[in-house]
């Protein structure tokens, strides 16, 4: 029923049908499952939108989508969440210090080391793993000359995928991250703060829908996927996952959000090791 809510921001009413047809839109171009509790989310991040196409009812927005690829990609993008920070559940970069580098490091004197923050949101995700790798200052990345160690990143969203490599940010978004690495790898431009060469140079930032096929042949060292599951169901959940585990090579390690969990053929194959921290069996002792 299209009754105007009076809890919602401006902006014409948002009907169940049309609910329903958006949310169909993120079911099959994006997987996200899209609750009817993400109304009021929904309304709101496109009511900006019909207001761009000076468009006066959500039925015509629905309408325009279904004719014009673009808007409906655009959609897509307004309705993902892209909150992140440095350092988010630091639990993880001390693992992947202490547990995984140790075993990267080696592998790097012999062969290529590949890492993937799938998910990535506007990078602070994947320069936190590179200020891991780099430690607090040019000697602790000594190891990193002459090897070949690289990071990928992606997100579904090209405007966080563009902030990833730009490597800007604002005064407060860098405050979580410690000050030895801060020090190390951050340094002002301007009004704001930009992430050292060192570490912007190990990141490639592409956009990639984690449903669609990946074009990278090599297998991972470690995969960050977090906080991105969270969206989807556990279908989805199950075959990302899977194809995830797929990626990884024997003895690389996957990091989950803190609200996820495995489900599906990976858990058959996943060891836990911390939490929300898989090792895929079979790397070297
Ligand atoms: C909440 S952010 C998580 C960022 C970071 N991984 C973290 O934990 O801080 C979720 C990101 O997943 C991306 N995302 C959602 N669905 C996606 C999909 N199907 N393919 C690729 N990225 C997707 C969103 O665009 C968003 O930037």
């Amino acid at each position: 029923m299209a009754t105007p809510n009076p809890d919602l921001p401006g902006g014409p009413p948002l009907g169940d049908a049309e609910f329903d047809a958006i949310a169909a839109i993120m079911q099959s171009d994006a997987r996200i499952h899209l609750v009817i509790a993400k109304k009021t989310l929904v309304h709101g991040r496109l009511s900006r939108r019909l207001r761009m196409h000076g468009l006066e009812t959500f039925r015509d927005y629905v309408r325009l989508v279904g004719q014009d690829p673009a808007e409906r990609a655009a959609m897509v993008v307004a309705l993902t969440t892209n909150h992140t920070h440095f350092f988010r559940e630091n639990h993880h970069f001390e693992h992947f210090r202490n547990v995984a580098m140790p075993a990267i490091k080696t592998a790097a004197r012999t062969r290529p080391v590949r890492i993937w923050s799938a998910g990535c949101s506007s990078g602070e995700e994947v320069y936190s793993i590179a200020m891991c790798l780099l430690g607090t200052d040019r000697a602790s990345a000594g190891w990193l000359r002459g090897a070949d160690v690289k990071l990928l990143a992606t997100d579904l969203a090209p405007h966080v995928v563009e902030s990833v490599k730009r490597g800007v940010y604002s005064d407060s978004v860098v405050a979580p991250i410690p000050d030895a690495y801060r020090r190390a790898w951050v340094r002002p431009a301007g009004n704001e703060f930009e992430i050292a060469p060192e570490a912007r140079e190990m990141v490639t930032a592409r956009v990639l829908n984690l449903f669609e096929a990946w074009p990278m042949r090599q297998r991972y060292d470690a995969i960050f996927c977090r906080n991105v599951m969270i969206y989807f169901d556990d279908r989805a959940k199950a075959e990302l996952e899977h194809r995830l585990v797929e990626m990884l090579l024997p003895g690389g390690h996957l990091y989950i959000g803190h609200s996820e969990r495995l489900v599906g053929p990976a858990t058959a194959v996943m060891e836990s090791c911390g939490q929300t921290i898989y090792v895929k069996p079979g790397g070297a002792a």
